[in-house]
């Protein structure tokens, strides 16, 4: 079946490569003409097609775990390269998904976040050092790098206890950069494989030096375990439970080869996201001096005005137009934005029209769509003047109002993000303790600017810093 597609469509690129757009931020091309195209709708690259579905209506079907599950988008498929079946890029079926979800979902509860509090809080204050320095000298930083830096840290030390130190220089852990060439390198290889002959070609190459880097992740891997081992304690972290904890009655334990798939991919899924979430939100709230009040207001009230305070993890959720403003970034940034959907059997969806076919669209077990989520959030039927930072929108009688499925940034069911409470405990901590201590203040002429990776990011975002209290 064919869908509206987007305009100025090539016959060979197809619509990703159209005249005039970048190719290297694909997700914010399609937002800016998603609008005209409806609730589903396709998009050609390379001689592929990727049908993208955004109507509330129509997600709500694809979320319905009885009828679906998750399928691996293509650059998410090469990802298992390096990752394996970790549990982001493991298929559902594929027993050691199952294995290793029971076995963390209960260190992801909400209670569980007690025991990575005070890492979150260390992990701070050390970037506030930094910044106070900064501060102390009339020096801007620049956002978004800081809190990868922060998050890394955070998901890191609650991880397997390890540090990367990176708070000690401006340099970046040579295992990260290794780490995050390899992974940028197999969300993009996709693209290059789907060109026949030469591009096959350079894949294989490509592939083998991809490899080649990642043989050192795997081994600093190995030597993190070994070292655990050979300490011979148990360290109550995610690493000890994965190596502590059996999965069944019988004493069968993961794979040391699947732990390591998990740490890998804890450290790449669970701190770009964040950071660029809260890079977002701090975004928003230099823009938005009444919000920032209201923020402020709050934070003077739970925190008091010391101007060091910290929450305690009882105080956290009290923080709740904070939190709101977190949940509002969200909507406009979902920082993982997308995430792709396979009938388990032959159906139909859209069957009362809303795939605007009549009778509905057949979909086998072969095909795939992708729920694009940036667009999902701007449904205008349900997020009124959609482009609006408004964090009010997320007030509880407002949230109960709201269809099911019309907000899903941490994606869905079974498969949604296992770290949604570390990222959102941790997003209100950082936000908390930053803007009780610094006003922020960007560059005059800054104009958002979004880097597209796996995930979205916003860039050159440099602010000056003044503490709140005076130099005290
Ligand atoms: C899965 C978003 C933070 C670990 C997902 C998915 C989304 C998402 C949309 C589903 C992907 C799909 O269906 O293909 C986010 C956002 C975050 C965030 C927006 C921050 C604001 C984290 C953190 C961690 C983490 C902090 C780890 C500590 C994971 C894992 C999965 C996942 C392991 C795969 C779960 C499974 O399939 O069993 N995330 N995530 N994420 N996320 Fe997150």
């Amino acid at each position: 079946h064919a869908f509206p597609h987007p305009p100025g469509r090539r016959r060979v690129v197809g619509d990703a490569f159209a005249k005039g757009t970048d190719p290297t931020t694909p997700v914010q091309n399609m937002l800016a003409v998603s609008r005209d195209l409806g609730p589903i709708y396709e998009m050609l690259a390379l001689g592929r097609k990727f049908v993208f579905v955004a109507g509330v209506d129509l997600v709500g079907e694809l979320c319905d775990d009885k009828r679906f599950v998750k399928t691996l988008a293509p650059g998410v498929h090469d990802l298992r390269m390096f990752v394996g079946d970790g549990l982001f890029t493991a298929h559902t079926d594929e027993p050691n998904w199952r294995l290793a979800h029971d076995l963390l979902v209960p260190a992801f509860a909400k209670p569980a976040m007690r025991r990575y509090h005070d890492v979150m809080v260390e992990t701070t204050d050390e970037l506030i050092d930094v910044w106070e320095e900064a501060a102390s000298d009339g020096h801007r930083v620049d956002v978004s790098p800081w809190l990868t830096k922060l998050t890394l840290e955070s998901i890191a030390r609650a991880a397997f206890s390890h540090t990367f130190a990176s708070f000690e220089t401006e340099e970046v852990d040579p295992f990260v950069t290794t780490f995050v060439s390899s992974m940028s390198y197999a969300a993009g290889r996709s693209n290059l494989a789907s060109i026949p002959l030469v591009g096959r070609h350079l894949v294989r190459r490509r592939d083998r030096r991809a490899l080649e880097r990642h043989r050192y992740i795997d081994d600093l891997l190995q030597r993190i375990v070994a070292e655990r081992k050979a300490g011979g304690e148990q360290v109550d972290d995610l690493l000890g439970r994965m190596m502590d904890v059996p999965v069944d009655t019988a004493g069968t334990m993961l794979e040391a080869q699947n732990v390591r798939h998990q740490i890998l991919t804890l450290l790449v899924a669970g701190h770009e996201t964040t950071s660029g979430a809260l890079s977002f939100a701090l975004y928003h709230l230099t823009r938005e001096p009444e919000v920032l009040a209201r923020v402020r207001a709050e934070l003077d009230e739970v925190l008091g005005t010391d101007p060091t305070a910290t929450p305690t993890f009882e105080q956290v959720p009290k923080l709740r137009y904070l939190r709101r403003v977190v949940d509002e970034t969200l909507r406009l940034w979902p920082t993982a934005p997308g995430f792709a959907r396979s009938p388990r059997e032959t159906t139909v969806i859209g069957a009362d029209g809303g795939a605007g076919v009549p009778g509905g669209l057949a979909m086998t077990p072969q095909d795939s769509v992708l729920v694009f989520i940036p667009q999902l959030h701007r449904d205008p039927h349900v997020w009124p003047d959609p482009e609006r930072f408004d964090p009010d929108r997320f007030l509880p009688e407002h949230n109960r109002a709201r269809p099911a499925h019309a907000y899903k940034p941490f994606g869905t069911g079974e498969r949604a993000c296992i770290g949604r409470q570390f990222a959102l405990h941790e997003a209100v901590i950082v936000l908390a303790k930053l803007l009780h201590r610094f006003d922020l203040t960007p560059e005059p002429d800054y104009r958002l600017t979004i880097t597209e990776r796996l995930t979205l990011m916003p860039v050159g975002f440099r602010v000056g810093l003044t503490r709140r209290w005076g130099p005290g």
